[in-house]
């Protein structure tokens, strides 16, 4: 103690000026690190969250790469800067095995990446003399504040790793089924007739949606759980108005409360203890939307469970149970903070200073939020809240994007290997502003942008109030043309994501994943990051690149067969495929021996979607052969969970019989959702009769088209309820 005393009289380490900012150091000054060499491994991914490349780099000559939440408008594009969430898993990859670290820190963390460099001596050297020399990857982690609690993560293969990872953080929570359709939302939607007015701009132009979304101009003056009593003087009306179409509104609600002891929600927040304090123990304060606002407390369980409460439906005046909700701007934003946030220094519940905690700050506001909404369904109802920044374990609460991108090509690219680095990292529902936030995207940008978007797990189209409006019905029927098309098939793939997410929520493995996941043996995977895998099924190669006329596009693996989902053309795995484009085309390609489910028809938004008939897709492998699942329940409830009222099914197809069974343990879920048709790829010979047979009943010959130029076998007219055992037999 004494000499922790004389170092505080002597020296500034206890004290530290940065700007205008003073930060105080309570205990002193500190932080932990630890070095770790990864053998033999090269490649080495994960640590969101940053505007880079999938594969980490080597940090050698600049700077490490920072995990430290922060606000950061229209971010720097391939850079190791801290942006809004952090989540300190690090993966590495080589053929035989897959590897993580996880340093489960919440303060700043620097994290330093050096790999060995490759003997050129050795390399010249005759093959007789050469030693052999293996990579090494060299990570070095440094945090601010304390302990040292680091998990290491063994595999040995990528499916093992998330399991592993999702048993010490969490799984992704089962999204409500309309959350995986699309939203749309803008700063601002001006009033409820403007909401209207967009709301059936969808309708007229026969493109599905379902959610329309509030940012903070709909509030009475930046106070969140209000409406502007001007423009959004109905606001139980609004929601009415849209429940009855089966749409959603989302509104957005910021950690920051205005400073107005006037209004009653900051009073009982004040009064109840519910702030951040400063190091003099006074109620901390700093400027965001609002003016002079103070940040609530989330690290107190306390004040999470008076914040849960704000969103009960009789506090909460003007809200509904289609009523769902948005946390931005909790790195915490703090416009006059210093770096735009928290003084470190303030004051937590338990007498923890922020920097100990920051990184969990937002976790800890969605965690409250996610809680408030399942309180105010008496626990029935499955939440929807989509944060800004998030920590490991933030994949339990909902759904995270890509905060403040621009509309440049550039952004739209960086999109892809932002989501698949948070995807490795546990956060499996996220998604980046379709259009890109700040500034106007040209037509063909925008329809690009939503054509790779409707391949990401989140959905939704953002812009910023200085932009122009951009709904997708503004551009030309062309634009709209295309736009709808992307929406649509979105909406007929949901079958196959909601079945996606059902495994991330069960087995801890993403929807949307890199190629190497999928293919962890074959090296020329590891540093792609502008295709992937969604699911085991698909592989997604979205064009990013204006004007162009052609893409190219790797298929991998020498046993695989590939096939184009538009054409039905099959490739040989292990070669580079220049494929021609329009505005129209999206490249994917459905891989051998994998099925998908997709509904059959159109609707104007889930429920619609919902209540269709299915058609199965079955792309046979080299040997014939296929399977793949279906995951379905209400959509909406805890019922698959406290009622097992689900029904997963496997479809397996070998030797030209297709036979539906259930997958593992059976649920309860009775619904009347039948199979139309099946489409069969890679089917070489017509066959001459195909049978169904439905147990208990008798055997019939169903109706077929044959395509020999395709190889591809549609069985139509069928009515195979889902939940029912049936077989097709080819013969
Ligand atoms: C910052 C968010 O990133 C953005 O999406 C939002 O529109 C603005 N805050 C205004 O709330």
């Amino acid at each position: 103690m004494t000499f922790f005393l004389l170092v505080s009289q002597t020296n500034s380490l206890w004290k530290e000026t940065f700007q205008k900012f003073v930060d105080t150091k309570a205990n002193g000054p500190s932080s932990v690190g630890a070095d770790l060499s990864l053998h033999g491994f090269r490649h080495v991914y994960g640590i969101p969250e940053h505007s880079d490349a999938l594969q980490l780099r080597d940090t050698t000559d600049g700077e490490p790469y920072r995990l430290y939440n922060l606000d950061v408008f229209a971010y720097e594009l391939y850079s190791r800067l801290g942006l809004y969430g952090s989540v300190p898993l690090l993966v590495a990859h080589k053929p035989d095995r897959t590897f993580g670290v996880f340093w489960l820190n919440a303060s700043e963390t620097f994290v330093n990446i050096h790999q060995s460099p490759v003997d050129h001596q050795d390399e010249q050297t005759p093959p007789v003399k050469r030693r052999r020399v293996q990579p090494q990857t060299d990570v070095h982690w440094l945090s601010e504040s304390g302990v040292i609690d680091c998990t290491v993560l063994l595999g040995p293969g990528p499916q093992q790793l998330f399991s592993q990872y999702a048993q010490l953080t969490g799984y992704q929570a089962l999204p409500p089924l309309f959350a995986l359709g699309y939203h749309q939302c803008r700063w601002n939607y001006t009033d409820e007739a403007d909401v209207k007015a967009v709301d059936a701009g969808f309708d007229r132009h026969d493109i599905p949606y379902d959610v329309i979304w509030l940012d903070i101009e709909h509030t009475d003056g930046k106070r969140y759980f209000t409406w502007d009593p001007a423009v959004f003087p109905e606001p139980l009306e609004l929601q009415h108005h849209l429940e009855k179409k089966n749409r959603k509104m989302v509104v957005i609600s910021d950690p920051h409360i205005k400073v107005d002891p006037d209004w009653s929600l900051y009073r009982e927040a004040r009064d109840g203890g519910h702030f951040v304090k400063d190091r003099e123990g006074q109620i901390y304060r700093g400027s965001c939307w609002p003016g002079e606002s103070s940040y609530l407390d989330f690290s107190s369980p306390v004040t999470r469970s008076w914040y849960s409460r704000c969103f009960s439906l009789d506090k909460y005046k003007g809200s509904t149970p289609s009523l769902f909700v948005w946390n931005d701007m909790n790195e915490p934003s703090v416009f006059d903070g210093p770096e735009k946030t928290m003084s470190k220094d303030a004051v937590h519940h338990g007498g923890w200073e922020h920097r100990d905690l920051h990184n969990l700050y937002g976790f800890y506001q969605h965690m409250a939020t996610v809680e408030g909404l399942i309180t105010r369904s008496g626990g029935l109802e499955r939440p929807f809240v989509l944060s800004r920044s998030f920590f490991a374990g933030s994949q339990r609460f909902g759904a995270i994007w890509t905060g403040d991108n621009v509309a440049s090509w550039e952004y739209l690219k960086i999109s892809i290997p932002m989501v698949l680095s948070l995807s490795l990292a546990g956060i499996a529902f996220c998604g980046a502003d379709v259009g890109g936030f700040v500034q106007d995207p040209e037509p063909e940008l925008l329809v690009r942008w939503y054509q790779a978007a409707a391949l990401q797990p989140f959905f939704r189209g953002h812009s910023a109030i200085v932009t122009k409006r951009r709904e997708p019905w503004l551009f030309g029927e062309e634009v709209t043309a295309a736009i709808r098309t992307v929406i649509q098939q979105r909406y007929c793939l949901l079958p196959y994501w909601y079945t996606l997410f059902h495994n991330a929520h069960t087995s801890g493995l993403p929807p949307v994943r890199p190629l190497w996941v999928e293919f962890p043996k074959e090296e020329k995977t590891f540093t792609e990051d502008t295709q992937y895998m969604i699911g085991g099924a698909l592989l997604a190669c979205p064009v990013t690149e204006p004007g162009v006329q052609e893409v190219k596009i790797f298929l991998p693996g020498c046993a695989e067969i590939w096939y184009d989902i538009c054409s039905g053309k099959a490739y040989k795995g292990d070669r580079t495929l220049i494929l021609p484009v329009t505005l129209d085309t999206v490249p994917v390609f459905q891989r051998g021996g994998s099925m998908v489910c997709r509904s059959a028809g159109s609707g104007t938004c889930m429920a619609d979607f919902q209540r269709l008939p299915l058609a199965v897709t079955v792309a046979l492998n080299c040997q014939g052969s296929a399977d793949g699942e279906l995951y379905l329940d209400d959509g909406h409830s805890f019922k698959y969970r406290d009622q097992k009222a689900f029904c997963l099914r496997r479809f397996t197809m070998l030797s030209g019989r297709l036979l539906s069974r259930p997958a593992g343990e059976e649920g309860t879920f009775d619904c009347e959702t039948v199979i139309q048709s099946v489409t069969i790829l890679g089917v070489k010979d017509k066959p001459s009769t195909v049978s169904v047979h439905v147990p208990g009943t008798e055997d019939m010959s169903a109706a077929f088209e044959y395509s020999e130029a395709c190889c591809m076998l549609t069985v139509i007219s069928l009515n195979l309820r889902v939940v029912m055992d049936w077989e097709i037999q080819l013969s």
